[in-house]
């Protein structure tokens, strides 16, 4: 864990730091609108542990002490009981803790400054497994099996809509959403569900700060994005790194990095898992910044940041086992 000492930012272009810890605590210690870009993808609801211990009990605790299941209690609370983020027992729950952490974010960002959030969504399933990492239809990961309480939209079979409810929660909290990019993913795993289609996509959320008065106004150059200018992205899920499953590609992240940070910006992933933003960010002369609780990722994303040869576009893509390959374990959503 980091000191509770200010972070001080790096000074030199093409110059990246990674801090060991949890963002929500390292949020608070950058200085105020240093920040030009905050992009990042934090772990999603109930699909991997990322190799952290988690207090499977934490909703009866909360429970005993007076709070109520539809309530959810503050991310401190949450996390000094126990509690990791993205294993919430309820998705209320880490909605709530989600905007909670990137609220903190908000004093450190510039005013025209940006906020890219990477999310996707989760199946409701009364008994789910969650895998240590790995991805979403591949069988072959140590999983924990947990029951989660149904109850309103928590039905058997229900698409959760996670990230809508994390949208508009931002929004409420004042946020302007300026788009809901769908990042289409081609090389997606086969499912064993015989009644619904593939999920093949991931929203990409750009947020900016709305001012006290007036419109928004942040900075964008439109000549780096996409052709087209669509909102829709087509890019292959990257093969993951370093015992990550779930590393950014290239090809996601930097038209955004190049379009919404200016040249030797700041660039801050506050869930940086690998380091590849930081690494992209880096190659295209920005600064980077990166936060990671776990020690390992923590490494990977050091080791990573300056490294040009990780922050290719021709990143290998993932692989995919065949459809006879979904062995009978695999979980029905
Ligand atoms: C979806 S992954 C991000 C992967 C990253 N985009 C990449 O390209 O490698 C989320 C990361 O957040 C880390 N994490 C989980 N909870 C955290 C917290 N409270 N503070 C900081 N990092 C956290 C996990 O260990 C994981 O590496």
């Amino acid at each position: 864990m980091t000191d509770s000492s200010a972070i001080a930012p790096p000074l030199r272009s093409g110059t990246a730091e990674v801090h060991e810890g949890d963002a929500y605590d390292l949020m608070e210690k950058i200085p105020a609108e240093s920040v030009d870009l905050i992009i990042t993808s934090p772990p999603y609801w109930g699909l991997r542990t990322y190799g952290l211990d988690h207090n499977e009990e934490i909703l009866r605790e909360w429970e005993s002490q007076g709070g109520s299941k539809e309530e959810a209690p503050s991310y401190d609370w949450y996390r000094l009981h126990g509690g990791c983020l993205g294993l919430e027992p309820l998705p209320e729950w880490y909605v709530s803790h989600l905007v909670e952490i990137f609220q903190r974010s908000a004093p450190a960002l510039k005013s025209g400054g940006s906020l890219w959030i990477n999310i996707g969504d989760t199946y409701f399933a009364r008994w789910s497994s969650i895998r240590m990492d790995g991805r979403q239809g591949l069988g072959d990961n140590p999983r924990m099996r947990r029951k989660t309480p149904m109850g309103g939209f928590r039905q058997e079979k229900q698409m959760l809509l996670i990230p809508a409810r994390f949208a508009i929660a931002m929004q409420d909290k004042r946020w302007i959403l300026r788009n809901d990019v769908i990042w289409e993913k081609q090389n997606i795993p086969p499912r064993p569900e015989k009644d619904r289609l593939r999920l093949a996509h991931e929203h990409f959320f750009h947020f900016v700060k709305r001012p006290k008065e007036g419109r928004a106004k942040y900075y964008y150059d439109m000549a780096a994005v996409e052709e087209g200018a669509r909102d829709v992205v087509r890019v292959n899920a990257a093969a993951g790194s370093d015992g990550h499953s779930a590393t950014f590609p290239v090809k996601l992240i930097e038209p955004r990095i190049l379009s919404s940070c200016p040249p030797d910006g700041l660039v801050l992933d506050p869930f940086c898992g690998t380091g590849r933003s930081l690494a992209v960010a880096v190659k295209n002369g920005r600064r980077g910044m990166g936060f990671e609780i776990t020690s390992k990722f923590f490494a990977a994303a050091r080791a990573n940041a300056t490294d040009a040869d990780f922050a290719t576009a021709d990143t290998n893509d993932a692989e995919l086992p065949a459809q006879r390959d979904i062995n009978q374990s695999s979980q029905l959503f």
